[in-house]
């Protein structure tokens, strides 16, 4: 399973990314709006540390104007994955950009059957949100099984599952589980998912016990 960060925050981008956990990079409006600035700057630095794909989200609704931003985004660089919105426009702009070559992730994805014709349109990624669907009483995770299940009764469909709006580590476990071919993980969770109390308190031992013994041989020396 892939792993994008969710966030257009580079101190985090070059945390993770020094750790080699970093495929990928999503973005979208609120989460360049959170980091504040020129996002132009954010987009060129973000596709400059990163080598795996980069979504960068279109702000137009309609077809000419996503097609216009999705070619100047792709400008940023090859790895430039264009993301538009679940609506009619944003799938007429999917199988354009698709056709000329332009990877296209197709976010706001809330149901199967919008994953399906987003597949249908040619898209790389198609990005259900899971964690707004259980905020609404919906379970999120099971729409994840049913497009794992629908698009593997179609081999034909290339489309990547990129699960996205995700809360906490159990999300990214059952994702896995599952079969998800990506997650895109806020940076909290990422770091959640690097802690284990017993791995803490192991470390702590391990050290009080090393200089016991160099307490006894001040010489020592790993
Ligand atoms: O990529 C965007 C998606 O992950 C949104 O997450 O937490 O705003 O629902 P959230």
């Amino acid at each position: 399973m892939k792993i994008f960060l969710d966030t257009a925050n580079l101190e985090s981008i070059r945390k993770f990314n020094d750790m080699g956990l970093l495929d990928g990079i999503t973005t979208n409006p609120s989460l360049m709006s959170k980091e504040g600035g020129n996002p132009k700057d954010a987009m060129e630095e973000i596709t400059k540390i990163i080598k795996g794909d980069v979504s960068l989200e279109v702000v137009s609704t309609e077809y000419s104007g996503m097609m216009e931003e999705g070619k100047r985004l792709r400008q940023y660089g090859k790895n430039v994955v264009v993301k538009v919105p679940m609506t009619p426009d944003g799938l007429k702009a999917c199988k354009s950009l698709s056709s000329e070559g332009i990877p296209v992730n197709v976010t706001l994805i809330f149901s199967a059957n919008q994953a399906l014709l987003a597949a249908k349109s040619g898209a790389k990624y198609v990005s259900p949100f899971i964690g707004r669907l259980d905020d609404v009483g919906q379970d999120g995770m099971k729409l994840i099984e049913d497009i794992k299940e629908i698009f593997e009764n179609y081999p034909d469909f290339k489309t990547q599952i990129l699960v996205a709006s995700i809360r906490h580590p159990v999300h990214v476990v059952d994702a896995a589980k599952i079969g998800a071919d990506v997650v895109t993980l806020p940076p909290a969770v990422l770091d959640k998912m690097l802690e284990h109390p017993l791995t803490k308190i192991g470390l702590e031992n391990f050290l009080a016990d090393w200089d016991k013994l160099k307490s006894q041989n001040p010489d020592i020396k790993i």
